[in-house]
């Protein structure tokens, strides 16, 4: 069967990883993955899910399947950190959470989900995204249609036209959006600017799709959901894909989450009913474990606390990193400036290098980038930066 089938391309950053891997100079530098990393280079696990963890071992007594929406009480815990927990959405039931194979899982839920009532319907994405939206939504059968997002003169979102655009969305088409930590470009719009979005979507009746895979990245748990609160406030229909792979540094535990708010109980109830479906015929009932931990800590006060700590930490460090690679580029006498790589949030950097730029470090500096520029900022440690900033200062004189 596969004899006169071409092979399909290689993911761009897996296969960017791969190249990394195969490199033989001891003084390698891997910025293009998308996990976080801590300051000895690793992606550890955080304290607070192994004290979790080891409870759940110790007290977990079936393997059994879980129902298909997942733990009621891990669905009751990811609408609190949503929403907040004397949220009015949560008392009136207007939300139901199913929990989700990862953020993907979470996204493909829904996309197959409102296919099913929408068949016509296309998805609109901002310019960029993260590569996988495409995909999933491609492979869910839509069609794609992209919004104007990053602009790249300013470094910062082009407003304007991404407000035209919205203005012009037909009802009941979809539209993506990153609540927070923007992946690709770290730029994020801010208070007023999603006022004006939620009333859009409002007016015109498109279906908004949150994707919420950095909660905690960027000020704080709460901060970061104000957009949520907001569509949340405007009693419309939407949806959010959780993703818990990075906050909780769950990522291969597959642990995600996904919620539907309706104007409505009654709404959400045959929504729930219509997802539970779309589950089942996809991969039947979630995966436990990481849920299960996840859960073991929102439910306990002294591991959230812990894990608010560790959330903080892991923010800082990417923080400082941001920091020290503008300043140590200004120390080497880069005239360029960088300085909005302060103020990006989330894991990653739209750095401005270019494509060229990027090859230059990769082949001349064994510094691996993704195309296009997008810098995970957590692959910078204090025993790497100097370097990179050696390099990419010798890139941009060379
Ligand atoms: C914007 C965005 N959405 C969703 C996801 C998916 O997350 P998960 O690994 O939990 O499937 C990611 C992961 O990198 C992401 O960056």
């Amino acid at each position: 069967m596969w004899k006169e089938i071409e092979a399909a391309p290689a993911d761009a950053i897996l296969g960017l990883t791969e190249a990394f891997k195969k490199d033989k100079n001891p003084g390698k530098v891997n910025l293009g993955v998308g996990v976080f990393k801590d300051d000895a280079g690793t992606t550890p696990i955080l304290n607070c899910i192994k004290t979790a963890e080891k409870k759940l071992v110790e007290t977990e007594t079936t393997k059994g399947y879980l129902p298909i929406p997942g733990n009621p009480a891990y669905g009751a815990g990811v609408q609190k950190l949503l929403f907040g927990a004397d949220s009015e959405v949560i008392r009136s039931n207007r939300a139901a959470t199913l929990h989700t194979p990862g953020g993907t899982g979470a996204l493909r839920t829904g996309a197959d989900l409102l296919k099913k009532f929408k068949p016509a319907a296309k998805v609109w994405v901002s310019t960029p995204t993260w590569a996988n939206h495409k995909g999933i939504f491609t492979a869910a059968g839509y069609e794609i249609a992209d919004y104007p997002y990053y602009n790249a003169e300013t470094k910062g979102v082009k407003y304007d036209e991404l407000i035209e655009t919205l203005e012009g969305v037909p009802a009941g088409d979809v539209v993506l959006m990153h609540v927070c930590c923007h992946n690709p470009t770290g730029v994020d719009l801010v208070g007023e600017q999603w006022d004006k979005v939620v009333e859009i979507a409002k007016a015109k009746g498109w279906t908004p799709f949150l994707d919420f895979a950095y909660q905690g990245f960027g000020d704080s748990i709460e901060e970061d959901r104000a957009a949520v609160e907001k569509f949340a406030a405007a009693g419309i229909d939407f949806v959010v894909a959780s993703s818990f792979s990075k906050n909780f540094g769950l990522y291969n535990e597959r642990t995600g989450a996904f919620t539907i708010v309706t104007p409505s109980a009654e709404e959400t109830a045959v929504a729930l009913s219509h997802a539970k479906l779309t589950v089942r015929v996809n991969y039947s009932n979630p995966p436990a474990h990481g849920g299960l931990a996840a859960l073991t800590v929102l439910a306990d006060d002294a591991l959230y606390e812990q894990w608010i700590d560790e959330v903080a930490g892991m923010r800082d460090r990417i923080k400082a990193m941001r920091a020290k690679l503008v300043d140590g580029l200004v120390a080497r006498g880069v005239e360029q400036d960088f300085s909005y790589i302060k103020e990006q949030r989330g894991m990653f950097s739209f750095s401005g290098l270019s494509d060229d730029i990027v090859e230059w470090l990769k082949v001349n500096k064994s510094i691996y980038i993704v195309k296009g520029g997008r810098i995970n900022v957590a692959g910078l440690t204090s025993k790497n930066i100097d370097y990179v900033c050696d390099a990419i200062a010798e890139a941009l004189k060379a």
